[in-house]
């Protein structure tokens, strides 16, 4: 089967290499945005505008299902897209669940674009899931186009872990694609101190269950 794979850029890379890793039998189409990476300083409006003809060309491209590798278009606009799309739609959410029950010190760290962070569905995780439990959300927001230009620094990433543990964080959870590119730069400076989660093998185990269902 066809699975289409979106994201504004190489976040979805990552996600493509894990999904052909996992289901080789299966053809990836894999779409980004060049043209306007980085969406997660963007409304949801103008994000929307942008990802409804890729998605069409997807579906078009025959694809049976879509995996939306980007967590800023799942938090902000996957009913829209569920409306408007008849094919399944698989998606990455920031973790805070897992993270939650995980935590023994009672403090996460989610790593996020600035509009997933002010988006009303990670408002939504954090209530049903996280509370009582102190969540840092960290200045991550040039991130993204760090990571997508290939000009990572090191340091920026050293400085925001290492204060993150100092506030006791015991688990980090990478809630944007972009940043699985860094995510042993990060477990690196977190050695034991930390998890670090990120929603590949999850995504993979929905995307079995979705594609069982459609043969
Ligand atoms: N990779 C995307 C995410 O998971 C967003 C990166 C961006 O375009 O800002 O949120």
């Amino acid at each position: 089967m066809k699975i289409g794979v979106f994201d504004s850029g190489v976040g979805g890379q990552s996600v493509a290499n894990a999904i052909k890793r996992a289901l080789p039998d299966h053809e990836v189409l894999l779409r980004e945005d060049k043209a306007h990476v980085p969406y997660g300083l963007k409304q949801p409006a103008e994000i929307l505008q942008l990802v409804i003809p890729i998605f069409q060309d997807l579906v078009d491209s025959g694809c049976a299902v879509i995996v939306v590798a980007c967590n800023t278009v799942t938090t902000t606009l996957i009913h829209e897209l569920r409306r408007h799309f008849s094919v399944p739609l698989v998606a990455v959410e920031p973790m805070v669940k897992p993270a939650a029950a995980m935590t023994k010190t009672g403090v996460i760290t989610v790593c996020a674009t600035p509009t997933t962070l002010t988006s009303a569905r990670y408002a939504e995780l954090k209530d049903t899931f996280a509370r009582g439990i102190t969540v840092l959300e960290p200045d991550c927001s040039d991130w993204a186009a760090m990571i997508e230009e290939n000009r990572i620094s090191r340091n920026a990433i050293e400085m925001m872990v290492q204060k993150a543990l100092k506030q006791h964080t015991d688990v980090i959870v990478l809630a944007c694609t972009h940043y699985h590119w860094i995510e042993s730069d990060i477990k690196n400076v977190t050695g034991n101190k930390a998890a670090v989660l990120q929603p590949e093998g999850a995504l993979i185990g929905q995307l079995k269950r979705v594609l069982a269902q459609l043969v």
